[in-house]
């Protein structure tokens, strides 16, 4: 997508054809900075403090990840040394084994000598892959929000538009490109669909409030950010036309685990017979796991992202301020698990299906 006319995806290869460079997110929205990624350190790094983050491009960076491994050691031992160190950055978005086990499966059997060229190959065309599905994603999901606006009598933005909620931030930032859950707003957007979204500031880390509105911002898609804590009094006065969510797993059974708070909009929307739609690529499906809220690990990060908040101080400077009495204790449970049944559909790269296992094992016929 554009920052400022420029086209940027969240991921790329270095000038220099080995190193890798990201988007610190964690500067979003006050400093926009781009940073190299040189080792598995790096990587690592970057995945585990969130510089970058969302399902996908914590699978993508993650490949990238074996190869600049590959790059410094091709040997077996570093092979497996960076597979692990990879997979304990961060539990919960299964693209991060997802990516991890093709680069294995892919590099293992060759020699060390053509490792290297072979690890770059496949982390380039993981990213390429992430582009392409998630742009299907957009455009399964766009007449989702078409059939919304048309019910409505296709009002204008004036007069109200179609009005989309999301929860954290499933846009082109935690992807390669184009986003989950934002990818059918972006299309529906580009054709001229008056969409406006609510956006939920998401806390602790407030990936809405600071990644979504940036990025909608700059794509000039109409949007409002909320507290958490709003989305179902907008529901209740027919203020929400569809929500739609990304997913960090979703289980071969249809039940959603996406950024905490996510169960809440999908109980909210349930009860005002809101339609309640995920948007995901395959490799975010585990297949291995159908009952979500018992076996999805959930990622608990430190108290600190709850006690504080970042902000930009009046003279500029991006600031922790400190929101909770001292010693305060605080629990950080970073996501949460939407039982299928809430879930009207999930808009995948494949088109839109029911979240039930028979409706996933005919998307994906050979996965199940
Ligand atoms: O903790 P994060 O920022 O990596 O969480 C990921 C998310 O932004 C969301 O949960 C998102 O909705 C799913 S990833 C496309």
């Amino acid at each position: 997508m554009n920052v400022d006319g420029t086209p940027f995806r969240t991921i790329w290869l270095a000038d220099d054809d080995w190193a890798v460079e990201i988007i610190d997110q964690t500067k979003l929205p006050h400093e926009f900075i781009t940073v190299r990624l040189e080792n598995l350190g790096d990587a690592c790094m970057a995945i585990r403090d969130m510089w970058v983050r969302g399902a996908p491009l914590i699978g993508a960076t993650a490949a990238y990840g074996m190869a600049l491994s590959v790059h410094a050691d091709s040997s077996d031992g570093a092979l497996e040394a960076a597979y692990k160190a990879l997979y304990a950055t961060r539990p919960t978005a299964v693209n991060l084994r997802w990516a991890l086990d093709e680069m294995k499966v892919l590099l293992a059997p060759l020699s060390a000598n053509e490792r290297k060229e072979a690890a770059y190959r496949r982390a380039a065309e993981i990213c390429d892959e992430d582009v392409e599905i998630c742009s299907s994603i957009g455009d399964n999901g766009k007449p989702l929000i078409e059939a919304a606006w048309e019910a409505k009598g296709k009002p204008s933005l004036a007069d109200g538009g179609v009005n989309v909620l999301t929860h954290c931030n499933a846009g082109w930032l935690a992807t390669v490109d184009w986003g989950t859950a934002l990818a059918p707003i972006y299309k529906a957007h580009d054709a001229g669909i008056p969409v406006h979204v609510w956006v939920d500031e998401t806390r602790p880390r407030n990936q809405g409030a600071s990644l979504t509105s940036w990025e909608l911002g700059k794509h000039g898609v109409p949007h409002t950010v909320i507290v958490d804590n709003v989305g179902g009094h907008l529901m209740q006065h027919g203020m929400v036309d569809l929500c739609i969510t990304g997913t960090d797993r979703t289980t071969a059974a249809g039940d959603v685990c996406n950024k905490i708070g996510t169960y809440l909009k999908a109980l909210a929307a349930h009860d005002n017979g809101v339609p309640f739609y995920v948007g995901l690529p395959g490799p975010t499906i585990d297949w291995t796991v159908d009952d979500g809220v018992a076996d999805i690990p959930i990622e608990e990060r430190g108290s600190t992202e709850v006690t504080e908040i970042m902000g930009r101080a009046p003279d500029g400077t991006v600031v922790p301020v400190q929101l909770t009495p001292d010693g305060a204790k605080a629990a950080n449970f970073a996501f949460d698990v939407t039982p299928a049944r809430l879930v009207t559909g999930l808009i995948t790269e494949r088109g839109v299906t029911e979240p039930s296992k028979p409706a996933l094992a005919a998307l994906y016929p050979g996965r199940a």
